[in-house]
């Protein structure tokens, strides 16, 4: 049907009917350099199917998009995966366009979209492991608690061996290609590191969980079609072993010095605790607040063995980027990393113990009694730097 957006046949029964949302930078709270898509997409069979739809603003374009394959009144059932607003957030227009039989979510997706959006109508529960077939083919849906909310799920289509995940195995990546095979490896990594520390790291015993899970669910999987990002058509077990290496929290010998500065004190105690750090032996990354986003941060410690962090005093307290940082890093629960907090004072100081207060609110270890300096910091302050750096690395393993 002429339509300005157009779907993409991705399987055999399925098309992908979402938007690229290019210019998106603020995934509440994290920086999306490079954009995100809204993955949703169509099934057809002898009657036919939608699974999730996308953020509010787009729902035009996808209309639009599902219109060059189907009048959109026409299809049948809804599958919700995941009720988070990027993925629900088209779905009271749906409802009205599409008047469906029925909707399928999970015991807390039922939950979650009555009292989103007040739906009074047809909502079905499907248990973890329940089969349903509709319009000829063959579903199955797997609970999957917390990855992202307590609504998530996976739904299976066994004739296509198509694994919708929803968030999971997803990344916020803008791209007119739709494959995984299509786009650059580097970009895919850092982009789903950088997706896996700022929304599922606080969730890694339950995703290990569901990784073990996994396997025994039989499901041979040819297409792995998350809600975010590109879809995977080869090598599908790729985002799933890069899963369990994050869902590990193996510490490394990488630390990350992480800081702010106002007159440029604690910059020159950053610069010689990384020399130290280096000459430990530690692989450093340096993230100054005035320019490193808290989402950078949260992917640099990803697969790191240290964070060490540095604040000026101002006011009697911490430094602001420092205050965000923190609070942000603390929600994301990370384990396995040693700590150590440092900084410059004029008069009274108070910036590095509450460091260190946060630091162990965290529950993370600490590698190295805290380190002031007073004003500015001179040769032989510098070399306690450096030497206080070099101690840390020597810790890690
Ligand atoms: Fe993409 Fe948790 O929503």
């Amino acid at each position: 049907m002429a339509q300005p957006f157009q779907a993409v046949q991705v399987s055999d029964h399925v098309y992908w009917v979402g938007v690229v949302d290019w210019s998106v930078r603020d995934f509440h709270g994290y920086l999306t350099s490079r954009g995100t898509t809204y993955n949703a997409f169509l099934i057809l069979g002898e009657e036919t199917l939608l699974v999730d739809t996308v953020k509010r603003p787009f729902k035009e374009e996808f209309f639009s998009r599902i219109g060059s394959v189907i009048d959109p009144a026409k299809i049948d059932y809804i599958i919700s995966n995941h009720s988070e607003m990027d993925h629900s957030g088209s779905l009271p227009e749906t409802l009205e366009k599409v008047k469906p039989k029925k909707v399928y979510a999970s015991k807390n997706g039922v939950k979650a979209l009555r009292e989103h959006f007040n739906y009074c109508g047809p909502l079905e529960e499907v248990k973890n492991g329940c089969q349903l077939t509709l319009g000829g083919l063959r579903l199955s849906f797997f609970e999957t608690r917390l990855l992202h909310w307590p609504d998530s799920m996976v739904t299976y289509l066994k004739e296509d061996g198509v694994l919708f995940s929803q968030d999971a195995f997803g990344m916020h990546l803008a791209s007119s290609e739709r494959y995984a095979d299509q786009m650059e490896d580097g970009v895919l990594y850092h982009e789903a590191a950088k997706y896996y520390a700022n929304i599922l790291l606080p969730f890694s015993p339950l995703i290990q969980k569901f990784l073990k899970q996994l396997p025994e669910l039989e499901l041979d999987i040819q297409l792995l079609a998350p809600d975010h990002g590109p879809l995977w058509r080869e090598d599908v077990t790729r985002p799933k072993k890069w899963y369990e290496g994050w869902a590990s929290q193996t510490p490394t010998k990488k630390a990350v010095v992480v800081y702010d500065t106002m007159w440029e004190s604690t910059e020159k105690m950053a610069r010689a605790v990384s020399e130290g750090l280096l000459a430990g032996g530690a692989s450093v990354k340096v993230d100054k607040l005035r320019v490193a986003h808290r989402s950078d941060v949260a992917t640099d410690i990803l697969d790191a063995g240290a964070l060490v962090v540095g604040s000026p005093t101002l006011n009697n307290g911490l430094f602001p980027t420092l205050a965000d940082c923190l609070c942000y890093l603390k929600g994301l629960k990370p384990k396995n990393l040693q700590t150590a907090a440092f900084g410059s004072y004029g008069w009274s100081g108070e910036a590095v113990s509450e460091l260190e207060r946060l630091l162990e609110e965290m529950g993370l270890e600490t590698a190295a009694e805290a380190l002031k300096v007073q004003y500015v910091p001179d040769g032989e302050a510098l070399q306690n730097c450096f030497e206080w750096g070099k101690a840390i690395a020597e810790k890690l393993g």
